[in-house]
């Protein structure tokens, strides 16, 4: 597997506060997940790659170029579902609001329908495309953000707290399509501490602890780190940390 994200010693402080100290990370092709106690800077560091938080120094090289000082490459590379759904909702209809990001990137008509509908059917939403966001339900809204984010084909996807508030059923069409956009090729990073749901499927984990990476490395060696750092991990084989269902796979 390539590496698509190294992190070399990334420090950001925010109002005085250091938020990042002396980051260490390599996501690579596939699902990477990013775990720590609240308030550990996880949601900061997804803000530093996307470029929408400046660190105050560090490395940060995405495809194997060097991005550190290019914020705007970032923009454009990345894909960020936020933690809050709500901020993230646009347009009328859940097909407008879809439709946002890849006609603000300058794409033609047939490539916006195009995008907006790969991603209604990946999401199994075409029932809800006229529907208006704001009657949607929280876990509804958290999957129209997601494809919100997945119809401008980022080539990288971060994910904060993905399963927040979700049912079974909305648990599995996220990480359905999650699995879905592994096959494609996408580096997709999970910030979440539902280890249960999702560890399984997961080909690295950066731990991370006072806003310092305390492990990163194969999720099959994660489990003492993650255990001693205060996220929970149930006692169970790693393999079944999963809730996609066992007919599904
Ligand atoms: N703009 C800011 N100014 C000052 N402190 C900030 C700012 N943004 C974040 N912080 C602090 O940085 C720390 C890390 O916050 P962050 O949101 O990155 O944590 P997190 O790991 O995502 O937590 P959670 O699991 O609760 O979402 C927290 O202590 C937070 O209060
Ligand atoms: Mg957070």
């Amino acid at each position: 597997m390539s590496d698509r994200i190294r992190i070399e010693n990334l420090n950001l402080s925010l109002g005085g506060k250091v938020i990042l100290s002396g980051l260490d990370a390599v996501f690579t092709d596939g699902i990477n997940a990013v775990c720590g106690p609240n308030g550990s800077g996880k949601t900061s560091l997804l803000r530093v790659i996307k470029g929408l938080a400046k660190a105050s120094s560090g490395t940060i090289v995405i495809d194997n170029a060097d991005l550190s000082r290019k914020a705007g490459a970032r923009l454009a590379a990345v894909g960020l579902v936020f933690q809050d759904a709500d901020v993230q909702t646009v347009g009328e209809s859940v097909e407008k609001d879809i439709e946002f990001g890849p006609a603000n990137l300058g794409w033609s008509r047939g490539q916006i329908r195009e995008a907006t509908e790969g991603t209604l059917a990946l999401l199994g939403m075409e029932a809800y495309r006229k529907t208006r966001p704001q009657v949607l339900s929280g876990g509804e809204k958290r999957i129209l953000a997601i494809a919100g984010v997945l119809a401008m084909r980022p080539s990288i996807i971060l994910m904060d707290e993905p399963f927040a508030n979700l049912d079974f059923d909305s648990v599995q069409k996220v990480l359905s399509a999650i699995i879905k956009l592994k096959e494609q090729g996408i580096c997709v990073v999970i910030v979440s501490h539902e280890t249960d749901k999702f560890l399984a499927l997961a080909d690295n984990v950066l731990v991370m602890d006072k806003g310092r990476s305390v492990f990163c490395g194969k999720a099959a060696y994660s489990l003492d780190a993650l255990r001693s750092h205060g996220v929970h991990v149930a006692d169970m084989p790693l393999e079944k940390m999963t809730w996609v269902r066992e007919s599904a796979g």
